[in-house]
């Protein structure tokens, strides 16, 4: 079965990011809903969306859109048919008997549906219409979540379902899970549990919300939003229907019943308009007071906010054994979270599917747990586990592990692809080298370097690995979502808080050493970014030798907002790459202006498409819409390059003072502007330093050496500076740069 025509009908949220996900993968696509109109301001929206829906904005019109009254004709030619127009069945009843009139024989038809069974569904359609017809359930943002639920019931045609699997897989990139006809599929059913385990528990243990979520956070492996911070996210009104509708499908004895009664609180809350982020609040609030803005939690017993209070619970990194053996309430909290999840999810074994470990990955990709429930088991152990528990008369599952006590139960993650991921490989490396911020795995014929710091931020010791992992053809390659934020702001910090600057300046200068030793090493060195790769981040990948990208990265040089200039080589690096161009060719200062402007501003790429026309990435390097296939494509890459020489030094003719006058004009008329101020001013002129090449002239020749010591210089002048020191530490409180 050939995918090459889609028509999706309704043209709201889902359908719009469906539809743009689509064109990302260059497959025509056409939008219908009731009116043209509606579908037009849909592509408008896709447009203009914020993180964009789009990878290449310049493709919006490849979208058609039209109306199902009069450009229904289009159906006729589609290979699959998306249905997501409104949750009612009465609606989508009648546009099947639409499609199925229309569409040509044996293409497929899929409904996006959340929570209307197949057999509901389809219960109007023939045998044959039954075998073509599956649930697609695609989540939000659809570019950016990776779980794709194709839902089946017994009257499918399987070779159909398994070739719109491979489809949604490679083409579009998904992590395509095949699940059974029951309610919420497999993402859903779990994942709202947990959320209302985890809030059920809060109350019960009499919980602040902040405590609540520190614990069911961070440090389970769950984003830090945690249970009342996502459901603000979610909207709390949306999620009562969605627990009315998991009430009403599923039997009264299920265990969700439990935790999914009305809690008078909460509907209180969405009674009186505090819904969530899009209403006045919800569990959280911003409240203003005397101008400045403070963030708010509600108090769970007396419904009164109070401003919010920050938990730490010293625990760095996930460590399950470590929460859950706690002797205070975040233990007792945690352990009762924990083994309900991993009691509820084990119980729907083999009926929402016979395959557990899909369960996990359908949380991975669609609730960015770093482990699902099975991979919690396993980790706490076996044995600890059925220490602690010995309720589990009904779940067959437990029952037998409990007999077997076998350890290595879990077996591989991923089994739902074929694809040779990360995530397999690491379990079968011949060695593994590991220090406090990243991982070496070594295998016969590459190694490969995975960051697990906190956002892959970069310190002393990720340089370390990656300088000691060059002996073979190299990859850098995470698991987790980003390949990195940058350096570590915090560990850098540390040091000049003690106005330690020396051991700033070794670690720059050791980063500097690194990077340049990536690039010039006897073997190929790979960097497979997704996710962020931000400062350092993209500094290691750019002087790596090739780039394996995926789609959805954001990429940028953006040490500037920070008060800083790039220092590990990326200024140097981006200008080389606009040095060769034809018009640094004809004008010396062209490309220095050029790079003065991209890391002046800060500018970041949200696609590969994007940071090719900023030379952060150059047409040769792959562009992968799988996130899974990065390591089976960096493998190639090696295989590609048996013959592997590293380049040849790069030398550099700048203009020197005069250029560096001419960027320092820029500035002033910025300042001048008042789009800069005092310190924009002074970091502005150090990047001018740089990237002019400092004291040159064209007749002299810079070397590679010369502009990384041009870097440090300004490097250290700004970080010795309070006001770039005050920006760091906003940022490192914040999360978010200072503006002025
Ligand atoms: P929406 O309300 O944003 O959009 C629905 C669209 O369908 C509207 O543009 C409406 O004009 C159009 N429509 C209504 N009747 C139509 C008809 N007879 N013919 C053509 N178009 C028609 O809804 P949303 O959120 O996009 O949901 C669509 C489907 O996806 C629903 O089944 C929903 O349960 C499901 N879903 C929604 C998710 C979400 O996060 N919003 C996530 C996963 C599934």
């Amino acid at each position: 079965m050939d995918i090459k025509n889609v028509v999706i009908i309704g043209s709201g949220t889902m359908g719009s990011g469906i539809a743009a996900h689509l064109c990302n993968a260059n497959v025509p696509v056409t939008l219908l809903d009731l009116k043209t109109d509606i579908s037009e301001k849909a592509r408008e929206k896709i447009h203009k969306s914020r993180p964009p829906l789009l990878i290449d904005k310049t493709k919006i019109n490849n979208i058609k859109v039209g109306n199902i009254n009069d450009d229904f004709n289009v159906v006729k030619k589609a290979d699959w048919i998306v249905e997501a127009v409104v949750e009612r069945i009465d609606v989508k009843h009648n546009i099947y008997e639409k499609i199925f009139k229309n569409r040509k024989d044996g293409a497929i038809v899929s409904s996006n549906t959340s929570s209307i069974p197949i057999k509901v569904l389809s219960e109007k359609l023939t045998i044959e219409e039954k075998k073509d017809f599956c649930i697609t359930h695609f989540f939000n943002p659809v570019r950016y979540m990776g779980l794709l639920e194709i839902v089946k019931n017994e009257n499918n045609d399987l070779k159909k379902i398994e070739s719109l699997k491979k489809f949604c897989e490679h083409e579009l990139g998904k992590g395509a899970i095949i699940c059974n006809d029951t309610p919420g599929f497999l993402g859903n059913r779990i994942g709202v549990y947990a959320m209302q385990v985890a809030m059920s528990e809060a109350f019960r243990l009499k919980m602040s919300i902040e405590e609540a979520d520190a614990v069911f956070g961070r440090p389970m492996g769950i984003p830090k939003t945690g249970v009342f911070g996502l459901y603000d996210l979610i909207g709390i009104d949306l999620m009562a229907d969605v627990l009315k509708s998991f009430i009403k499908e599923l039997p009264e004895s299920d265990p969700f019943q439990l935790v999914a009664k009305e809690i008078p609180m909460v509907t209180k809350l969405i009674q009186t308009g505090y819904t969530g982020r899009k209403g006045k609040g919800g569990f959280y609030r911003m409240n203003k007071e005397k101008n400045q803005k403070i963030l708010e939690a509600i108090n769970l017993e007396t419904s009164e906010y109070f401003p919010t209070k920050k938990i730490d619970l010293g625990i760095e990194t996930v460590n399950l054994n470590l929460l859950i053996n706690r002797k205070d309430k975040y233990g007792e909290y945690a352990w009762s979270v924990i083994s309900k999840i991993i009691k509820y999810a084990s119980s729907l074994v083999p009926g929402i599917t016979d395959k557990f470990n899909d369960i996990d990955e359908a949380m991975r990709l669609g609730f960015n747990w770093a482990m699902g429930p099975f991979e919690m088991l396993k980790s706490i152990g076996v044995k600890n586990f059925f220490d602690r528990i010995d309720d589990f008369e009904n779940n067959n599952f437990l029952k037998d592990l409990s007999k077997s006590k076998n350890e290595n139960f879990y077996g591989e993650r991923q089994v739902y692809t074929d694809i040779e991921t990360l995530g397999k490989i690491k379990q079968r490396a011949i060695k593994i080298d590991k220090n406090k911020s990243a991982q070496i795995y070594r295998f016969d014929e590459y190694n490969i370097v995975e960051f697990t710091t906190k956002a892959c931020a970069l310190d002393y010791d990720s340089m370390d690995a990656l300088k000691n992992a060059t002996d073979k053809p190299l990859i850098i390659i995470n698991e987790s979502m980003q390949f990195s934020a940058g350096v570590n702001l915090s560990y850098t910090m540390n040091f000049a808080e003690k106005g330690d600057f020396k051991s700033i300046e070794k670690f720059i200068k050791y980063f500097q050493e690194t990077c340049k030793h990536l690039k010039y090493s006897d073997n190929p060195v790979i960097s497979a970014p997704s996710g962020l790769v931000l400062g350092g981040g993209e500094e290691v990948a750019i002087q790596s030798n090739f780039v394996v990208s995926h789609t959805n990265i954001v990429m940028g040089l953006v040490e500037t907002l920070v008060g800083l200039v790039p220092a590990g080589g990326g200024c140097k690096e981006v200008l080389w790459r606009w040095l060769q161009t034809n018009e640094a060719k004809k004008d010396p200062d062209f490309a220095p202006l050029k790079v003065f402007n991209i890391i002046g501003y800060a500018t970041t790429a949200t696609s590969p498409v994007e940071a090719e026309p900023l030379k952060f990435l150059r047409p040769e390097d792959k562009k992968v819409m799988n996130r899974n296939s990065l390591l089976e494509v960096s493998k190639r890459v090696i295989q590609e390059n048996k013959n592997f020489k590293p380049p040849s030094p790069c030398t550099f003719k700048l203009s020197g003072k005069p250029l560096k006058d001419k960027m320092v004009k820029i500035l002033e008329k910025l300042y001048n502007e008042k789009v800069i101020l005092d310190h924009g001013m002074v970091v502005g002129t150090e990047l001018a330093n740089v990237i002019s090449g400092g004291d040159t002239n064209l007749q002299k020749n810079l070397s590679e050496d010369d502009m990384y010591r041009l870097e440090l210089e300004s490097f250290m002048r700004l970080i010795q500076m309070k006001k770039t020191q005050e920006r760091i530490r906003h940022t490192l409180l914040t999360g978010k740069p200072l503006i002025n």
